[in-house]
């Protein structure tokens, strides 16, 4: 299992902080932001990882991160020079990739959980991590059965069929570079991870991993506000 971190975009919701820096460099409590999605997915054990960054600030992420050996781990970076979609991180990792499975995770998402199990038991196909919410028409949008089968994945739909929000980890196998050579850019100029999804789900290969402890995406103040406070609780509580 390979894994990428994209932590890329321009992070414009959080100007001026973001104007200066990568929305993904950003303190929460005591860690650059992009330090969590890397612990999960060490704590997962994955060790070889694609780090794709905005042009802007690459360096600095260079500098934080450097080769993966005081992590433990191999980093590779890459560049994407314009935030063209999420899915878009599978033709820039195409090489990366290779003919292995791979763990998407946003830089900006935070996670609680370990995810060694559901990580670890994933064979072929695609599985998304979802977690009810109570603003689910803000998110990908999953239904899914009882075998945790997925029924329907709809981008921030206006009438959701679920609660369940598709939070910002993905697990595919490597048939997710074809794939993504499918998609067409959607509405917003952007390779859609949920019509990638959409792929997997027309095949009848998409299943769901449900996320129990606290999920974080840092997309605006509040909820960047809230990811500090539980850094800082779970810190102090060790
Ligand atoms: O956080 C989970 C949600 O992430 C999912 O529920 C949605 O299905 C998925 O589309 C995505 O929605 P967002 O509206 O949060 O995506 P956003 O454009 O804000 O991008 C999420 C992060 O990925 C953000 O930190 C910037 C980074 N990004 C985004 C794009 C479009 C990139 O690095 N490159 C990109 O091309």
């Amino acid at each position: 299992m390979k894994g990428i971190i994209l932590a890329g975009g321009s992070g414009s919701r959080l100007s001026p902080l973001t104007k200066v820096t990568s929305k993904q460099l950003l303190p929460i409590y005591n860690k650059p932001m992009i330090i969590y999605p890397l612990e999960t997915l060490l704590s997962a054990g994955i060790k070889d990882i694609l780090i794709i960054v905005a042009p802007d600030h690459a360096g600095d992420f260079l500098k934080l991160l450097g080769s993966g050996s005081q992590f433990d781990c191999k980093f590779t970076y890459e560049i994407q020079d314009k935030p063209e979609g999420l899915a878009q991180a599978f033709l820039i990792g195409k090489n990366f990739i290779g003919n292995d499975n791979v763990t998407l995770i946003l830089g900006d998402n935070l996670y609680e959980d370990n995810f060694s199990d559901s990580i670890n038991s994933f064979e072929s196909g695609g599985r998304v991590f979802v977690k009810e919410v109570t603003d689910p028409e803000r998110f990908g949008v999953a239904e899914f059965d009882q075998n945790n089968k997925v029924i329907s994945i709809e981008e921030k739909p206006q009438n959701p069929k679920s609660n369940f929000a598709v939070t910002g980890m993905y697990i595919y196998d490597h048939s997710v570079i074809e794939k993504t050579l499918n998609l067409t850019p959607s509405s917003r100029g952007e390779l859609e991870i949920t019509d990638l999804n959409n792929l997997y789900l027309h095949e009848g290969k998409l299943d769901v991993a449900q996320v129990e402890g606290k999920w974080l995406d840092t997309g605006t103040f509040e909820s960047l506000h809230e990811a500090i406070i539980f850094a800082r609780n779970r810190e102090l509580s060790k």
